[in-house]
């Protein structure tokens, strides 16, 4: 089942309760990450952060079976990637970012949707994560997909100058009753690409 989630660049729709996979604009592609995409990735990453993942964390990511999303535009170029990790009954979003010169156009939105989305084809109702107090565009996507703040822990990030930034613990999760009230099918495993 999918789900439009408004048009990607204004961002203008509202969140659904319980996540379904939105449609892609017209041309986009998701696939999951493999060792051909790294490449891209890693350079992307360099570029996204202040203390990025190394080659090393995302081939030990794919390797471990870890869920790597990424999402090219129509010309095939690498526009954003995410990485999920299920344990026990939730999902960890462990990475999700966006090309810098490509933010503010709803592909951060856009992705999220398609994490939790995957998250609840995976029957796994808890998606949680970290972040940093100081990125305020992260902070606001998240809680504009209904995260709260469930936690914090202390210096858990590296930081300028050797010092440490605490992490904020987020989670959202949606009520299973209301799929069981709509009969929803769950549990298919994620498209090799869409
Ligand atoms: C966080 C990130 C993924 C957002 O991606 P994006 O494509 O720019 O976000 P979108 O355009 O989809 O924005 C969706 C909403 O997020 C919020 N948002 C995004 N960037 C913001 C910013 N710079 N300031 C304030 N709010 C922001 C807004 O609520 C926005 O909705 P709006 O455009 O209707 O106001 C992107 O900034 C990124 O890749 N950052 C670097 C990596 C990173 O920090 N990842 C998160 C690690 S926890």
């Amino acid at each position: 089942m999918s789900a439009a989630l408004g048009d990607c660049r204004t961002g203008a729709a509202a969140w659904p309760s319980v996540p379904d996979m939105p449609t892609l604009p017209g041309g986009w592609a998701l696939a999951r990450m493999s060792a051909r995409d790294l490449d891209a990735v890693v350079d992307i990453e360099q570029r996204a952060y202040s203390h990025p993942w190394t080659r090393g964390n995302f081939e030990n990511s794919v390797k471990a079976g870890h869920i790597g999303l990424t999402l090219r535009d129509p010309a095939g170029q690498l526009a954003g990637y995410a990485v999920l990790m299920p344990v026990v009954d939730e999902m960890h979003l462990l990475n999700i970012t966006i090309e810098p010169a490509r933010h503010r156009q709803g592909l951060g939105k856009l992705l999220l949707a398609v994490a939790l989305a995957t998250a609840h084809q995976h029957r796994l109702p808890n998606v949680l994560l970290e972040v940093r107090p100081s990125n305020t565009a992260a902070l606001a996507l998240y809680e504009a997909a209904g995260f709260e703040t469930i936690g914090r822990r202390r210096g858990y990030y590296p930081a300028a100058d050797g010092a440490r930034e605490d992490a904020l613990v987020l989670r959202r999760r949606w009520d299973t009753e209301r799929d069981k009230e709509q009969g929803r099918e769950q549990g298919n495993a994620p498209e090799e690409s869409a």
